[in-house]
């Protein structure tokens, strides 16, 4: 058995969206009273792709500030980043030799990054999930809250931690993690395409609504956001096929901890240009005290510069200890 350890992790890749906090970080927040957790910032996944160092330096801090804003207390949680703790990479190295090259080949997100020119992509888009399961078994974490676009990624690191066990005959060694993905919306979609996952790297700016976002702003987004001809369902049902309503309908059911049924039951047989003034409101409501707070943080880098510190000396503490026995389970001798 072991002790329950929650694990995740954000890219610095610029402003945070509404997928990244109702798929994950809203989940983060609710998870901190109940368990150990360990928040990292991922910036040694960010350069998978090619970033401006300004930039990489800038966002660390936009994303140690979005999660403290968004209700992540520093004091409960280890909120850290990848970079300032060498275990994450080390592991990753094992588990490049632990992990087949046909397991790298099979994830959807490597395919989807690299886009048609495969072999033009960083040898580190193609083994991006060994360090994601290195990421999370360095803490022999139990449990991660994640969008469902990850959930390929935490399989994989299932696989890994069952093969390493298994091959190093250390039953039990690593724990086979459960995924912890939002039952009301998996995957927030894209408010002009209702197919495709709001994304960072979207070029349309109307596709998302960024934490920071003002009350204006998302008015008018929600106001343009696609939708379709029909009035709102009644039922389950009638969502079917409605791939921007389901999404707009299932944002706030999110963002109101409401199931989908009750909403339906609430606007079905209405107009969508009822329901979006409403779903505006909602929105405004959670995100923007959010963006203003994320702003008065970063006023305050030293503030934001003493919780990474204490977060990296936490978080160090716990993966040099797990490395050790790792090393050993191996035969590697380190010296020091
Ligand atoms: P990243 O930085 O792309 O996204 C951070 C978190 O936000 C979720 N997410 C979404 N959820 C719902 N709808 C969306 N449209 C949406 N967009 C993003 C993601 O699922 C994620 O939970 N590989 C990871 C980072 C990572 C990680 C880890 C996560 C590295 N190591 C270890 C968990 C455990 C990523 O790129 O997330």
């Amino acid at each position: 058995m072991h002790k329950k350890r929650v694990f995740s992790g954000v890219q610095p890749t610029g402003n945070l969206h509404l997928g990244n906090y109702l798929g994950a970080i809203k989940n983060f927040v609710d998870l901190q009273n109940k368990f150990e957790c360990v928040y990292c910032i991922v910036d040694l996944h960010a350069i998978t792709n090619k970033q401006d160092p300004k930039e990489l330096k800038s966002n660390l801090f936009e994303t140690a500030a979005s999660f403290v804003a968004s209700g992540l207390d520093p004091e409960k949680n280890i909120i850290f980043n990848q970079a300032s703790v060498p275990a994450h990479s080390e592991l990753a190295w094992i588990f490049n030799c632990v992990a087949r090259i046909g397991w790298m080949n099979r994830m959807t997100q490597f395919k989807e990054k690299a886009g048609v020119n495969k072999e033009n992509a960083s040898v580190g888009l193609l083994v991006y999930p060994n360090l994601m399961a290195a990421d999370i078994l360095i803490y022999k974490a139990t449990h991660v809250p994640v969008g469902e676009d990850q959930k390929q990624h935490l399989e994989l690191t299932r696989d890994i931690a069952k093969k390493f066990n298994n091959d190093f005959k250390c039953d039990d060694f690593f724990p086979i993690v459960e995924p912890l993905i939002p039952k009301t919306i998996s995957r927030v979609m894209s408010l002009r395409d209702g197919k495709k996952k709001m994304s960072k790297s979207e070029s349309s700016d109307q596709s998302r609504i960024n934490l920071k976002d003002n009350k204006d702003l998302i008015e008018q987004k929600i106001k343009k956001a696609k939708t379709d001809n029909n009035p709102i369902p009644s039922e389950i049902d009638g969502l079917k096929n409605r791939h921007e309503a389901t999404n707009l309908i299932s944002i706030y059911a999110s963002i109101n901890n409401l199931e989908v049924s009750k909403v339906l039951k609430e606007f079905g047989g209405k107009n969508f240009s009822t329901f979006k003034s409403n779903l505006s409101e909602s929105i405004i409501e959670k995100i923007c005290p959010i963006g203003i707070e994320i702003n008065k943080l970063l006023k305050d880098k030293s503030y934001l510069n003493s919780i990474l510190e204490k977060g990296v000396k936490k978080a160090d503490l716990i993966a040099k200890n797990n490395l050790k026995d790792i090393y050993e389970i191996i035969g590697l001798t380190k010296f020091s």
